[in-house]
């Protein structure tokens, strides 16, 4: 392949073989139906506790929700796909100012998901940014689209509101204090993948995204309103989540999966492409601080069962996370106690 990455403006009409997957490990997109009943929870109601509700049900059974009415600024979420679209479609030459496969970079442009590791690629380019603190990280972000830093720095401020009080609903959901998670979360880190998925001549070949789990604890993903794309794996399936108007899709990473023992799932999701439109989707991680120590809540592990995960740091997950391919066992299932 000649660009790196694949919003370079070159319209492929055939999927370059480094992208195909063996057919075991293929999408099987007609077996995929639309999942009818994903939990939208209204978080403008007055009913704190019928939220508090509906976020434990959701939380453990399906893993993941969509919230509306969230306090998020609409002005705020439409500047922010505004400008992300601006950035994919900058000349490919100004973007490979910002390209590297090393993920221990805070800013880098990327493709795929970890280039050096992986053995099939994904149709998938990829901004991530650290954002948080933002003072310590916003001079390094694109100075390109001109609005990029503004619009982006608002956004992030919003959305870790946002992330902060549904980590609070999550602690009540569990019986816990409010403050529970993000006391034991520390002073929580904010990453950013703003992923473009182009146009892909043979969607069932592929993935934008292969199945996997989040490492961080919470995730919040604004995904385009107009594409769909974005799938969840339920009861044996892999299901297609319709994008909701003014909606956020929140899912619990594993590190909420391991704090609540096991109840609330991080559960598998994909990205899957298509043929004609290119479809963005802006993914925010609220992280715990590299020392933060994670285990199960006390509270959690009184039953026969115990502890189902070893205590651990954020930092030594992280490290476990990245030095693997994707598409593996749940990267949680090597913290687990014996
Ligand atoms: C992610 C992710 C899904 C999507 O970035 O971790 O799962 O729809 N994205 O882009
Ligand atoms: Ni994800």
């Amino acid at each position: 392949m000649d660009a790196k990455v694949l919003s370079s403006g070159i319209r492929y009409s055939n999927l370059p073989q480094s992208y195909v997957r063996p057919e075991s490990e293929r999408p099987r997109l007609s077996e995929v139906s639309e999942c009818e009943d994903v939990p939208i929870i209204d978080l403008g109601s007055s009913d704190r506790s019928q939220i508090v509700q509906q976020v434990g049900d959701a939380c453990k059974f399906y893993g993941f929700f969509q919230v509306i009415n969230h306090g998020v600024a609409l002005e705020a979420v439409k500047r922010m796909e505004e400008v992300a679209y601006e950035f994919f479609k900058l000349p490919v030459e100004e973007k490979m100012k910002l390209y590297s496969d090393d993920p221990s970079k805070t800013m880098r442009l990327s493709t795929s998901f970890n280039v050096k590791k992986e053995t099939v690629h994904n149709w998938r380019d990829y901004l991530r940014l650290h954002c948080y603190p933002l003072d310590k990280y916003v001079q390094e972000w694109p100075s390109n689209p001109s609005s990029f830093k503004e619009t982006v720095s608002n956004y992030c401020k919003e959305v870790r509101a946002l992330g902060m009080r549904i980590q609070g609903l999550i602690s009540e959901s569990l019986g816990l204090q409010k403050e529970y998670i993000n006391n034991v979360l520390g002073e929580q880190g904010q990453h950013m993948a703003v992923n473009y998925y182009p146009p892909c001549p043979q969607p069932e070949l592929t993935y934008g995204l292969p199945g996997h789990t989040d490492p961080n604890a919470l995730t919040i993903l604004l995904q385009d309103l107009h594409v769909s794309g974005l799938q969840v794996f339920k009861d044996g399936k892999w299901l297609a989540v319709k994008p909701h108007p003014n909606a956020f899709v929140i899912n619990i990473g594993d590190q909420l999966q391991a704090l609540s023992n096991g109840i609330y799932k991080s559960v598998w999701h994909r990205a899957i492409v298509n043929t004609e439109k290119p479809r963005l989707s802006v993914a925010s991680f609220l992280c715990p601080c590299d020392s933060a120590l994670i285990s199960p809540a006390k509270p959690l592990t009184e039953d026969e069962n115990g502890a189902v995960y070893r205590g651990f740091t954020y930092a030594e997950y992280y490290k476990t996370f990245w030095s693997r391919d994707l598409v593996k066992e749940h990267c949680l299932e090597l913290f687990k106690n014996k």
